[in-house]
């Protein structure tokens, strides 16, 4: 346990201001990579990349080697929880699809594989605790049941989310059944990966900003909160990060209601408004603009004194606002790595 305690990220997470604020990417696994390329080309399609444990285990640490984040996050993704529950996920050129479920049939429709359809997960952490550097933090992650949902309903990405929307709307008991199965099935999945050694979790919900703050509190802040109290009554060391993208004003209740340790800032909170009112609550992570990252340059300079001079003075983690993207030349994040090892006035 005090192995644990003394990594500089789980500091951060607790609440502690550290010397030096730590830092990891969302995404920091991927095709910006060349050496991800390589790996990803050894596998048949996505999902089996995902749950064949050595080649994930060598996706998670590969960015570490190159730039010595202080957290590696485990690959995998957010849509094997749909593919466990007994929906047909794919992945293709275009993203993901899934055989969308609908409100007629509802929950009644899946057939469960069973969470041991997630035991190749389990495998990738204990593979890749035992070849990770001394120092460095594993976070195991999830979909919120929200965002997991827009998949399940949509069957891929939407620019209006009509058929979840409409469904939150129209039936709020049958689509509360599905977020109840997703909530379940999370906070059992979140618990392995953390009986497997992950040493802090984050759960992605990237489409709670499309949501009025009726609905927020229904479909992001009510089961957020429900999984993250059924993980400190088990876990209550381990700290949980939660990421309501888009969430704007609703930010602070997000923070204020959940329970989570830390909040994901997107790229659009303002950094005044996080260090007043939410730094205050939780730690933060954030919230470097993804396409600063690509254009380099100065502008990436001013950005990354902007966001540590304000939120470095509170408990904070430095990230993204959202993933890295794959045109992102990978000598820009030495670039990052660099500035954020210089000396930190505060
Ligand atoms: O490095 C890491 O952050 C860990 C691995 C990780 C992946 N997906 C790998 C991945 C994590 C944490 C995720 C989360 C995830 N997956 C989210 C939440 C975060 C976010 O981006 O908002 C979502 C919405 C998904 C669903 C998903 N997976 C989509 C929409 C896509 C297609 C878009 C794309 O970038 O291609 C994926 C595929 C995916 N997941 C890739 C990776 C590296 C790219 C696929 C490939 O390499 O062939």
């Amino acid at each position: 346990m005090a192995e644990q305690t003394d990594k500089l990220l789980v500091r951060a997470l607790r609440g502690q201001i550290c010397p030096r604020p730590p830092w990891w990417l969302m995404r920091q696994a991927g095709r910006y990579l060349p050496e991800y390329r390589a790996l990803r080309a050894q596998a048949a399609n996505f999902i089996d990349f995902c749950l064949t444990p050595r080649l994930a285990a060598e996706a998670t640490l590969q960015p570490v080697r190159r730039f010595s984040m202080d957290a590696a996050i485990l690959f995998a993704d957010i849509l094997l929880i749909p593919r466990a529950l007994g929906q047909k996920v794919e992945f293709g050129d275009h993203g993901p699809s899934l055989d969308a479920i609908s409100p007629e049939t509802g929950v009644a429709a899946l057939s469960d594989r069973g969470l041991a359809a997630l035991d190749p997960v389990c495998e990738t952490i204990r593979l890749v605790k035992s070849q990770l550097p001394d120092g460095t933090t594993l976070i195991g992650f999830a979909g919120a049941p929200w965002t997991v949902a827009t998949y399940m309903a949509e069957g891929g990405a939407s620019r209006d989310y009509p058929a979840v929307k409409g469904w939150a709307y129209r039936d709020p008991p049958g689509f509360q059944a599905l977020i109840d199965l997703v909530s379940e099935a999370t906070t059992s999945y979140l618990g392995a990966q953390i009986e497997a050694g992950a040493e802090a979790v984050q759960l992605f919900d990237s489409w709670s900003g499309v949501l009025p703050e009726r609905q927020f509190a229904l479909w992001v802040i009510e089961p957020t909160k429900r999984i993250v109290e059924s993980l400190k009554r088990r876990y209550p060391q381990i700290p949980v990060i939660g990421f309501p993208r888009g969430g704007g004003f609703l930010y602070e209740r997000y923070a204020a209601e959940t329970g989570v340790d830390a909040v994901s800032l997107d790229t659009t909170v303002p950094l005044g408004v996080a260090r007043e009112r939410l730094q205050s609550r939780v730690a933060v992570q954030g919230n470097l603009d993804p396409i600063a990252l690509l254009a380099g340059g100065t502008a990436l300079e001013q950005a990354v004194r902007d966001i540590r001079e304000t939120l470095g003075r509170g408990p904070f983690v430095f990230n993204l606002g959202h993933g890295v993207l794959p045109q992102t030349p990978p000598d820009h994040v030495a670039t990052l790595a660099r500035l954020l090892a210089e000396p930190f006035v505060r």
